[in-house]
């Protein structure tokens, strides 16, 4: 009898599901699977982190942080499963004191909660008082601005105040994919050198925190007291809806205003950008009817309450992509009294080159309306700021000292940016540029940018130089600063008579090559890179891109900057530019000055980079 109940007992227990086997894979930390795709996870937060692990193949989980049985965000995650590619940190200081508790929902797929519970997140999850962000990259550039970590696209809400420049973008601290949009923050003197901030505005409610633009409210107009920095920002959850935030510290913090949102429209728009329009005494704001393919033109007399007057660009330009990330400033046309104004539509897909660029208009702008000038034939033309294929979102810093218009690009494509060879951190940004407006040989007015007077302190010791020279096909080599492992600057100049095309070729030991070259009598500059590294993570990636000479001297003079992972072209002063990515699988170690027939040079210098 006793036998029979026992076994009784026993056949209960198999068939009666698993009780959920608690476990701890460190100090402070207890792991609780309660199903095939939910997890507890219980934190002491005494230490300054927890350390998730990410594998940045895996699907996305959603991470729901409980503080003391409140929501208090969430996030969501690559959570490792069959192996951690790297860790990202969820900062507990806030939390200090209080029971935490991360309510995990992880992605489908797991037939058991055994299963599920092997996940290599669940083993790997550490407390650590450290983050080490040592760079892990051989791609990371030198000398231009990167996130410490994680994945970063448009730069935003820039701004420049009492000497230093802020530079916001759009962040993901928690992997290096996009998701959990934040605004990451940088601060620099100088523009060349960046340090990391604490992100500024972060997701709440009415969501994740899209691109937007910063401003000095000199005048209070918005009542936050005079010189206080106003935000504005998209707030994306299933709508997109326009957000203010105020800083009073020089925008090391921001306060989000209570009335949130304070634009909503039925349409996908983002990326508000504003600025003071002196002449009217308002505030004007250019906001991205996304699918609409323009933008539209609001005013206001406190960065709170804003009016609708216009709209610019339907039927205009390129139509094909997604209209994003305006910008709307005034500048002089060749250095004279003449001023116009320029509306940059960043556009996605429909670039020269496919994927992501900028497109620009010139024209007038009476504080409610743009008027787009026309061409000879009575069109209005759509003129690109960049001829390479990675300078996106493309906007400008707000209050830059001396009237300079100072822009920064996102250096990346939304073709491939998720898959560029890098891992710790994904994206870099263009060098910065000061923009100006000129008259090219067909009559037309376009913007020029060339590198930021403080580039030219980056520039160190010549290290090669190759005189007035005539160039064939078997070419003159130059070697690249070996210090630097081959980042450099390259100055050249190409007589505009040479008979035939000059080419400067940047390789390595593994092959690999970028080819530059200047066609004055076809009046062209192209970048070749097909060959130039690892370039097989995208069928989109290589690429021949071509910019028009569209102002001929008597020579092309050209400046190159080579970082490890992109090469940016400026020609004549920044009339033509060209920013495109290069992943070479060692560094390029030499120059090759050569020609397909007889071709001239008037000059060529290597400098190295030497940061000030
Ligand atoms: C442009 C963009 C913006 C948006 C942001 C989201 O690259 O799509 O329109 O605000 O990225 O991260």
């Amino acid at each position: 009898m006793k036998t029979s109940i026992f076994r009784y007992l026993l056949l209960a227990a198999a068939l009666l599901p698993a009780a959920a086997q608690a476990f701890s894979p460190a100090p402070g930390v207890e792991v609780e699977p309660l199903g095939v795709t939910n997890t507890l996870v219980r934190v002491a937060p005494d230490s300054t982190y927890l350390l998730l692990p990410i594998q940045d193949a895996n699907d996305e989980s959603r991470i729901n942080v409980l503080v003391d049985g409140k929501l208090d965000r969430t996030i969501v995650a690559r959570l490792a499963r069959s192996k951690t590619d790297y860790n990202v940190p969820l900062d507990l200081t806030p939390y200090r004191g209080h029971k935490v508790v991360l309510n995990i929902i992880t992605p489908q797929g797991r037939n058991s909660v055994r299963e599920a519970s092997d996940d290599a997140v669940w083993k790997d999850l550490r407390l650590s008082n450290t983050f080490d962000t040592a760079n892990r990259e051989k791609f990371r550039p030198v000398y231009h601005h990167t996130p410490a970590y994680g994945w970063m696209n448009d730069p935003n809400g820039m701004f420049y105040k009492d000497g230093v420049w802020h530079l916001c973008y759009q962040w993901n601290p928690y992997g290096s994919k996009w998701q959990n949009m934040t605004w990451g923050h940088s601060t620099s003197k100088d523009l060349v050198n960046w340090e990391h901030q604490p992100a500024t505005i972060i997701p709440d409610g009415l969501g994740t925190i899209f691109s937007g633009s910063s401003v000095v409210d000199t005048n209070n107009t918005a009542g936050y007291g005079k010189n206080a920095v106003v935000a504005l920002y998209t707030s994306c959850d299933a709508s997109q809806v326009q957000s203010m935030a105020h800083s009073t510290d020089n925008g090391a913090t921001f306060t989000k205003y209570a009335g949130n949102p304070i634009i909503t429209l039925d349409t996908e728009a983002r990326d508000p950008n504003m600025f003071w329009h002196e002449p009217t005494q308002q505030w004007v704001l250019v906001l991205a009817h996304a699918l609409e393919h323009e933008m539209l033109i609001y005013t206001s007399p406190n960065l709170r309450d804003w009016t609708l007057q216009s709209s610019f660009g339907k039927g205009l330009g390129c139509q094909s992509g997604v209209w994003e990330c305006p910008d709307l400033f005034e500048l002089p046309v060749d250095g004279n009294g003449v001023k116009k104004w320029v509306l940059i539509c960043n556009i996605n897909p429909g670039g020269p080159f496919g994927g992501s660029a900028a497109q620009y208009f010139v024209g007038d702008f009476d504080g409610k309306t743009f008027t787009p000038d026309r061409d000879k034939q009575g069109n209005v033309p759509t003129k690109w700021l960049d001829f390479g294929k990675d300078n996106y979102a493309s906007v400008s810093f707000s209050d830059a000292p001396d009237n300079r218009r100072t822009l920064i690009g996102w250096m990346n494509n939304w073709q491939y940016a998720a898959e560029v060879p890098t891992l710790q951190y994904r994206s870099a940004n263009t060098l910065p540029r000061d923009v100006a407006l000129f008259t090219g040989d067909d009559g037309e007015i376009y913007l020029a940018s060339a590198p930021s007077p403080e580039v030219d302190r980056l520039r160190g010791k010549q290290v090669a130089r190759l005189g007035k020279a005539n160039v064939s096909a078997k070419g003159r080599v130059l070697r690249l600063p070996a210090a630097n492992q081959g980042i450099c600057e390259i100055v050249a100049e190409i007589p505009a008579d040479t008979s035939a095309p000059v080419l400067l070729t940047l390789a390595n030991g593994k092959g690999n090559s970028a080819v530059i070259s200047v066609d004055p009598k076809a009046a062209t500059l192209s970048f070749d890179r097909t060959k130039s590294g690892v370039t097989d993570f995208s069928r989109d990636f290589p690429a021949v891109t071509t910019a028009p000479l569209l102002h001929r001297g008597a020579t092309v003079k050209l400046r190159i900057f080579v970082d490890r992972s992109s090469v940016e072209l400026f020609a004549d002063g920044g009339r033509e530019v060209m920013t495109n990515l290069v992943f070479p699988e060692e560094p390029y170690s030499t120059l090759t000055v050569s020609s397909p027939a007889k071709g001239k040079v008037a000059s060529v210098a290597v400098y190295e980079i030497s940061k000030p």
